[in-house]
């Protein structure tokens, strides 16, 4: 499928340029990323509409990740449009196939036109009661299909309040990449008391923490560590996407509530174009 060789090709020069070739460390290379995560909004209507309005940008991957319901219409919406956007699912289940009601496997996203699937967040953790090892069989089975996991993570406000953020990234981390052999996947470091709740993390605490993230993942992946994107994603807005877009360990946001609007979720692409475009 035209899809799968594209996001192979793009994952295997990932990997090369993660390598050292003749003992030369070759430059990082990481890609910058404004991705929605719509939830359980939009309907058929609504999303036609969104497609319309929306713009993109060829200096960031833009990805949208609809319900279920709605990708295989993004996608014929996207293609229609012809624009560089890419579809995202907002889980999976982690077998091939079988007597799972309800689910949606890895295949079933790729034969939609899905590129990339949503992994761990906090709301499938608090909702359904995912763990890190339901989040690594998970993250293995969509790598497995050639999807690009993007793997959440982020501590609550109680944890916050009781200094045990690295902690509870570090166990975070480790158990969703464990058996990880591979550099294909997203990072998205979501505070849980900054989702929905317009109390974004500063620029300085998302900065200091995703540095403490790509330190956790050098130590897991080495070398290739370092063309891992990771997004901050938690009340990220049109207002404040150019601080973080500044900072040198942001790769880009996850945006929940503001990626709704068209016209809004736009200013922010701009913001982050621009800034690829001056640094
Ligand atoms: P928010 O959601 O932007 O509405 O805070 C982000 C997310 O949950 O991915």
């Amino acid at each position: 499928m035209e899809q799968s060789i594209e996001s192979y090709i793009k994952n295997l020069v990932r990997d090369v340029i993660g390598q050292s070739i003749g003992g030369l460390q070759l430059q990082s290379d990481r890609q910058t990323y404004v991705i929605a995560n719509w939830k359980m909004n939009k309907n058929l209507n609504e999303t036609a509409e969104f497609f319309q309005k929306i713009n993109s940008s060829p200096d960031v991957s833009v990805v949208i990740c609809p319900p279920a319901q709605l990708l295989y219409p993004s996608h014929l919406m996207i293609k229609q449009s012809g624009k560089p956007i890419g579809l995202g699912g907002q889980n999976v289940h982690w077998a091939d196939k079988g007597a799972y009601t309800g689910e949606t496997s890895a295949a079933m996203l790729t034969d939609v036109g899905c590129e990339y699937v949503i992994i761990g967040h906090s709301e499938r953790r608090q909702y359904s009661f995912e763990d890190d090892e339901l989040v690594n069989k998970k993250v293995l089975h969509a790598i497995k299909f050639g999807l690009t996991p993007i793997i959440c993570i982020g501590e609550t406000l109680g944890q916050k309040n009781a200094m045990q953020t690295e902690q509870v990234l570090y166990k975070q981390l480790c158990g969703a990449l464990k058996d990880i052999d591979s550099s294909h996947f997203i990072l998205a470091y979501e505070p849980v008391w900054a989702i929905g709740t317009g109390q974004s993390a500063t620029t300085e605490l998302a900065q200091e923490t995703h540095a403490y993230i790509r330190s956790v993942l050098k130590q897991i992946l080495g070398q290739r560590s370092e063309n891992i994107s990771i997004l901050y994603g938690g009340s990220a807005n049109e207002s404040n996407a150019a601080e973080y877009s500044a900072m040198p360990d942001i790769d880009g946001v996850l945006v929940g509530g503001a990626s709704l609007d068209a016209k809004v979720f736009d200013a922010i692409i701009n913001v982050f174009a621009k800034g690829e475009q001056n640094s």
